[in-house]
């Protein structure tokens, strides 16, 4: 065990508290550079960087209570929108179990769990990102008010961690507007265990960046990304893959200080394709994409071509796509979208989400 993740272990001797309720919202994010390959627990082979969303997100409280005695399980109760789901509780157990090392009160604790997404059911926009970041932040909360040892920034980087044992690419929902995951030279600060936000100032361009995710496909995924991450074990181009999106990224964060937005979108759209392309060369292979997901993207390229605007997008392990684009040219770019790509989504539904912060205390 590194020193670091010795730093997240707290013993709490007397609990301050024996009941209370904690209340958080998480938003879910986009990957610009692509994490896709993991080795150990949840650890990343490449550094990967996002855009941290603001209205797709989970609302989270976990009302706690100190049981009488601790028990050798762990006592929880979810809920989804007010109603009981225990269909989830094993993922859940499963989580705790991961967890337990680095959260020892779970035992001592019953806990009821609450969650809602803003977002609609089976959109195809996963919810495990905001999800497993709202509850990471919840438990981080929790062990702050029963007397954690730990620091505010360490609490910070904690909530990340966590959440990533829960959901890789979840630990870079916590804060924003852009985030790191994975040790990266050009990004100080930076670590496989937990995301962190970017150390410099993203020029205006980049600010306020809006994605408009296109829903192509709401169904479930025909492969999961559990699986797509194993298949890049032996794949024959893992290792140029790895290397490419660490130079990428290194290259991203410049571009992103000095708004250079011809390179950004060359970047950002080569991330996404070669994400695609990795599953088409895994073995077995798959395509996640579907022909409306081609339709979409030689729109976009046309539009960007006749009208200069820059406009692009991005994909993530599914069919749906995110359009990206500046502030400055939402009312032209949301037009296309209505009249030229709305035909390419299931029922025409497609979520206007914008760069944000992070966890938000309710
Ligand atoms: O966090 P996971 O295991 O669902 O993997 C996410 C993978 C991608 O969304 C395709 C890329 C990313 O970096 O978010």
């Amino acid at each position: 065990m590194s020193k670091k993740i010795a730093l997240f272990t707290t013993e709490i001797v007397t609990y301050l508290k024996e009941t209370g309720k904690v209340s958080f919202s998480a938003p879910s994010n986009i990957a610009l550079v692509k994490y896709w390959g993991k080795h150990g627990v949840q650890l990343p082979q490449n550094a990967s960087l996002s855009f941290t969303l603001s209205n797709c997100k989970t609302l989270t409280s976990i009302s706690y209570s100190k049981k009488k005695e601790t028990t050798a399980d762990f006592d929880f109760q979810f809920l989804f929108e007010g109603n009981p789901k225990p269909s989830f509780e094993p993922k859940i157990n499963t989580f705790f179990e991961r967890i337990y090392e680095y959260c020892p009160f779970l035992k001592d604790f019953s806990f009821v769990i609450d969650s809602q997404n803003t977002f609609p059911h089976s959109s195809g926009i996963a919810s495990s990102a905001s999800g497993m970041a709202a509850m990471a932040q919840c438990l981080v909360a929790i062990e702050k008010a029963l007397g954690s040892t730990l620091s505010e920034e360490q609490l910070t980087q904690k909530a990340s961690f966590l959440a990533r044992l829960g959901s890789g690419s979840a630990c870079r929902s916590l804060e924003g507007p852009v985030t790191v995951w994975g040790a990266h030279e050009s990004i100080e600060g930076s670590s496989d265990q937990y995301a962190v936000k970017v150390p410099f100032e993203i020029h205006e361009t980049f600010q306020n960046y809006q994605d408009t995710v296109l829903l192509v496909d709401k169904g479930e995924k025909q492969v999961s990304s559990t699986v797509g991450h194993n298949l890049m074990h032996g794949h024959p181009f893992a290792n140029e893959r790895f290397q490419q999106a660490n130079d990428n990224l290194k290259e991203l964060t410049e571009v992103m200080q000095a708004g250079n937005m011809e390179r950004f979108i060359h970047i950002v759209e080569s991330e996404a394709l070669t994400l695609h392309a990795m599953m088409m060369t895994s073995s077995p292979y798959f395509i996640l994409m579907k022909p409306e997901t081609l339709e979409v993207i030689n729109h976009i390229w046309e539009f960007r071509r006749e009208h200069n605007i820059p406009v692009c997008f991005t994909l993530d392990a599914g069919a749906n796509v995110h359009i990206l684009y500046p502030e400055s040219v939402k009312e032209p770019v949301l037009s296309f979208i209505d009249k030229k790509l709305a035909r390419y989504c299931q029922n025409k539904q497609y979520i206007c989400d914008v760069v944000g912060t992070g966890i938000q205390q309710l």
